[in-house]
């Protein structure tokens, strides 16, 4: 079997990557230019589906949110593709879906949901790799300083979200929709002190009034986003503190928690 695997340079891909290479499955990696990876790789753009060959691919994991989800997914059905993993996210179930986060992952399913393909959605919560973004920070001091600084999340390691991904993809999660969380909620806070202990320093975290997280936020990102995690976060219209068993149900094993996370990727925060 061959598997396709989209967004394979990233934090969720890469470990789809490793997993599936881990079960001894054929892999090939799309990505957008040549890059160095230890598997097979096919040069092609999520936004523009003549860009993309399916020739001999028999599952795929793929990325939500690029401009045409079914004629992705339709170039895949006619090359023969027969199943399909979709990496969407909670947001499709937050009770504000007219935002724009929510909107593309719920078009994203609904491309899936019509494809004719067999298909199994993951919904992860928030990925502990996200704490990769304080890195510049950690580069510049010992204070974090981020938004929503009271909203707990059950964060997931992407290792997790690729060990689950991988059994999709290789045997039979059809119709289902698997929410994924870490084993534990934390705050941005608790991330913080785990992740001073694991480098060996005295860290501490400052949460961002609205205001200034508005302001931050509206000068890294479009205003509809800005909009969206507020709505997330600032109204509390997404919940994702809730822990889901589903890792362990799949693996056997429980979900890896946000200090392996850390311990794994400290060597990330010596290199910003
Ligand atoms: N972060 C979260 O908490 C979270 C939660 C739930 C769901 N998600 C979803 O998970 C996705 C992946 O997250 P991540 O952290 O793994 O992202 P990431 O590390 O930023 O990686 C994004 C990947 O997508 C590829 N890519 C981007 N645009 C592309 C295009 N037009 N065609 C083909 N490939 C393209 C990138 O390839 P290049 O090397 O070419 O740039 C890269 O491999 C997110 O985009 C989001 O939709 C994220």
């Amino acid at each position: 079997m061959t598997v396709l695997v989209t967004g394979a340079t990233g934090n969720a891909g890469a470990e789809v990557v490793r997993a599936l290479v881990a079960l001894g499955v054929e892999v090939r990696a799309l990505v957008r230019s040549p890059t160095p990876l230890d598997v097979p790789q096919v040069v092609g753009d999520l936004d523009d589906p003549a860009s993309l060959s399916f020739f001999g691919v028999e599952s795929l994991f793929l990325l939500p949110g690029y401009r045409d989800m079914p004629g992705v997914l339709a170039s895949a059905a006619d090359a023969g593709v027969r199943r399909v993993v979709l990496l969407s996210s909670p947001a499709v179930t937050a009770s504000d879906t007219a935002n724009a986060v929510s909107r593309y992952m719920i078009r994203s399913e609904e491309a899936v949901f019509a494809s004719g393909l067999e298909w199994t959605v993951l919904r992860p919560n928030g990925f502990m790799s996200n704490t990769l973004r304080w890195r510049s920070q950690l580069a510049a001091g010992n204070v974090v300083r981020d938004a929503f600084g009271g909203v707990p999340v059950a964060m997931i390691d992407p290792y997790d979200i690729g060990e689950v991904a991988a059994r999709a993809l290789t045997s039979d999660f059809a119709g289902q929709v698997l929410e994924l969380s870490g084993p534990e909620k934390l705050l941005p806070g608790d991330r913080v002190r785990v992740l001073g202990e694991v480098l060996g320093r005295n860290l501490s975290f400052v949460a961002l009034s609205d205001e200034v997280a508005r302001a931050e936020l509206s000068a890294a990102m479009p205003a509809e986003y800005v909009h969206a995690f507020f709505s997330f976060y600032g109204d509390g219209t997404l919940d994702e503190s809730r822990v889901h068993p589903t890792v362990q149900d799949v693996t056997g094993r429980p979900p890896r928690d946000f200090g392996t996370w850390a311990r794994v990727h400290a060597a990330e925060f010596a290199t910003a």
